[in-house]
Formats: C-alpha cells, structure tokens, sequence
C-alpha cells in the first residue's frame, strides 16, 4: 500500500511538535519514503533524545528548531528559511484532565498556536497542511462506528480546543482556494517503533492505558487501577479503537499526497475499525511481556465512554490506507520500547 502513497514526489516538510511521540514516529516514515523534513517543536514534553534516536533508526539527522508554534517572530523566520511545501502539525497539548484546570494554555496553544501556524503558512505561500485532530470531537456516540459524518459534539476542553481548531483550518482553506487541508481524528494511538529505539514516554503517572499497562509490566508501578468493569460491554469493561503508531504515521504520508493532490478540507478517522475491551488489552500485554498485569477494579473514570471506534473506510477509500498491525504486534512493540527502556529517554 505505501507505494501507492508515495507516488515519487519527494517534499519538504515541516512538522511542529516532530519530537513527540506521534510526531516522532511519523518523521521515521516521512525519512524512510525520502521526503525532506525540518522539526519545529519547543520540547515542553518531548527529550532532544528523540532526534539522536531519529538519525539512528534513520540515518539522517532532521533540521530541528526548538521555537514554541506560538512565537510569529520565530515561526515567521523558521518558514521564510525553510520554505516548506507541506505542514503536519502535531504540536499541541493533549491531556484532557489538565484541559479543564488550566483551559486557557489548551485554547492557546491549540488554538491560537494553530492561527500562529497558518500565518507563518501564508506569508511564504505554504497551501498544504495535514493536522492532528482526535475522536474526541465527536463526543457522545450517536451510533457506533463513527463515521466522519457523525456530528461534533466534544464534551471536554482538549476536544472543544481540537473542534476549534479543526473550524480555524477550514476557514481558512475556503478564504485560500488553492490550498489544502486534511484532518485525521485519530483514535487511541499506541505501540512503538519496531526498533524498540522510540516510544511513548509520559512525563509522571501515565493517564492512557497502555503506558500504563506497560510501566506495570517492567516493574515501575504496582498496580492498574480499571476504571470500571459494570460498563454495558462484553467485558464490562471501556472498549476504543486501539490503532498502532506506526500505522497511524504512515496514514500521514497518504494524507500528505491526497492533500497534494487537490484543494479543499477533507476528514478521516484513523482507527481500525475494531474495539478491544481494558481487559482484553490486559490479557494481550501480558502474553507479549510474559508478565502478570496486577489490576484492581477502580470507580468509572469521570467523563470516559463506554465504548467507542471508527469506521475508517473512507480513509481506505480516498487516502489507500488500513491499519496493518493489530493488537499482538501493538503490545510487543510497546514491550521492546518499555522493557530497553524502562525509565522511557531519561537516563
Ligand atoms: P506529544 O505530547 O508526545 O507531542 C506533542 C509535541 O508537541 C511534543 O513534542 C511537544 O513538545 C510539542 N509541543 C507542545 N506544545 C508546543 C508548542 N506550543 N510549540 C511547539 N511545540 C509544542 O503528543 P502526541 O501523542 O504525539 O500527540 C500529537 C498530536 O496528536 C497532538 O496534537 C495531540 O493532541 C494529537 N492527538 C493525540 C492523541 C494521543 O492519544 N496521543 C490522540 C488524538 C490526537
Ligand atoms: C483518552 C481521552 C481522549 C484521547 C485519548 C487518546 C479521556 C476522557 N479521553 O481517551 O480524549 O483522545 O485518551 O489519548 O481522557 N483505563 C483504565 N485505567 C487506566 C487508564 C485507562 O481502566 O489507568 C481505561 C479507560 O477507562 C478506557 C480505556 O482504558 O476505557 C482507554 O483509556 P485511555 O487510554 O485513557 O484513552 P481514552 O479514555 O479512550
């Protein structure tokens, strides 16, 4: 399938928060089909570790501009020096928790980092952008699977900031014929490179799942807490739509050559299609790692869904992309990422 993505026509890319996580494994790939590219990221919760680990894994060391996406001066200069064809923009903050308690740094930075962004696009003529959006727009499932059509209703602040931003991008697509945006909502990105080399690596307790599950495996924390296991599912337990980092990279070169192609705002889902259950996760990690999993059955997590995935077909359709790996080789990778590296880029 990734022949069909790339269709031989190298870019120039610039991508903000390229340190991260997501970011980080999309940069491998964006390296690997050849494209150029040049890392704006302000390393608020990334290591500079991760760009040694970038030119191991790929052999080539990226430009990379430590400037906060919010900062016009710099993003200004970084644009007008590099002259991108192409922006993925990762940057962002992503906690939804911290999103009620400090929601002015999320509207600013999500928000008003994006129409900084754009700005610094526009003075050097940059038409083509591909943005990191989340299901959590959608909010309260209407009907399950989601489809890109399900209607937009987030009910925490990191979603109402992504939602946002997702309206900032299209206006300012149809003001500028010419150019092009792509949204992804991603669903629950997870796993690691196959190299083991870069990972997820929560700065304090892990909110998510997997990193989670992952630190009690090597040994970093006693115990999951389940948030629940009284939901109306299977199990009991929350089911998502766990999609592997590397598929959920490799989705970003499908959306940077559709966005290439044409004009106008286009939207995908980028899941599998399939939901797995906290337990069933449990189980898998455990078989991968060879370790017991200790878990206690905790109260419902406040405003977590029972259940929710997508339906990622028009994905497929448009962009010639599907998730490839599933959950087997989800946890084995996250287990040579945690197990080489227990306490993640900190030494
Ligand atoms: P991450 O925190 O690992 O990566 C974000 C990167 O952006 C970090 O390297 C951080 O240092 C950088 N950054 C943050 N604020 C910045 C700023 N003001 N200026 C410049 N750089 C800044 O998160 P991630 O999991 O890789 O997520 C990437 C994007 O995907 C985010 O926009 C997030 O909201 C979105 N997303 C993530 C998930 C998920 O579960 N991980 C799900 C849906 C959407
Ligand atoms: C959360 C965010 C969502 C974001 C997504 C991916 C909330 C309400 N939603 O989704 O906006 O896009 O992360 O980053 O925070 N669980 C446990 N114990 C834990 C952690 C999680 O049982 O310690 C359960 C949860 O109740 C849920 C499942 O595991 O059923 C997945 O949780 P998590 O990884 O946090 O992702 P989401 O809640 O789907």
């Amino acid at each position: 399938m990734r022949s069909i993505w790339y269709m031989g026509e190298k870019m120039r890319v610039l991508v903000t928060g390229g340190a991260g996580y997501i970011g980080s494994h999309t940069c491998v790939e964006l390296l690997a089909e050849g494209h150029d590219i040049c890392i704006v990221d302000s390393f608020c919760n990334a290591s500079p570790e991760v760009i040694n680990r970038l030119e191991e894994i790929t052999a080539v060391r990226p430009e990379v501009h430590r400037v906060d996406v919010r900062d016009r001066a710099k993003m200004m200069a970084v644009m007008a020096r590099y002259k991108p064809e192409a922006v993925i923009h990762f940057a962002g903050l992503k906690a939804v928790g911290e999103s009620s308690q400090i929601p002015l740094n999320y509207y600013d930075v999500n928000v008003q980092g994006t129409v900084v962004l754009l700005e610094a696009m526009q003075a050097v003529g940059c038409q083509h952008i591909v943005f990191s959006s989340s299901a959590t727009v959608y909010g309260t499932p209407h009907y399950l699977p989601y489809d890109e059509a399900h209607p937009c209703a987030p009910s925490n602040v990191y979603g109402h900031t992504k939602h946002m931003a997702e309206q900032v991008l299209s206006d300012w697509q149809r003001a500028n014929p010419e150019s092009a945006v792509v949204l992804l909502r991603y669903f629950n990105p997870v796993g690691a490179h196959s190299s083991g080399r870069i990972g997820e690596d929560p700065e304090g307790p892990p909110n998510n799942l997997m990193p989670f599950v992952a630190q009690v495996a090597v040994g970093q924390r006693e115990r999951l807490a389940v948030f629940g296991d009284d939901y109306d599912t299977p199990d009991g337990t929350g089911v998502r739509d766990y999609i592997h980092v590397t598929d959920l990279a490799l989705a970003h070169l499908g959306a940077l050559a559709h966005a290439k192609k044409g004009s106008g705002t286009d939207t995908f889902n980028i899941g599998t299609g399939a939901g797995y259950s906290v337990l069933e996760m449990i189980h898998a990690f455990s078989k991968a790692s060879g370790r017991e999993i200790a878990y206690t059955v905790a109260p419902r997590r406040e405003g977590d869904l029972p259940s929710y995935y997508a339906d990622p077909s028009k994905a497929r359709a448009v962009l010639g992309w599907a998730a490839q790996r599933g959950i087997a080789e989800i946890c084995d990778s996250t287990w040579a990422w945690q197990s080489q590296n227990p306490t993640g880029y900190k030494p």
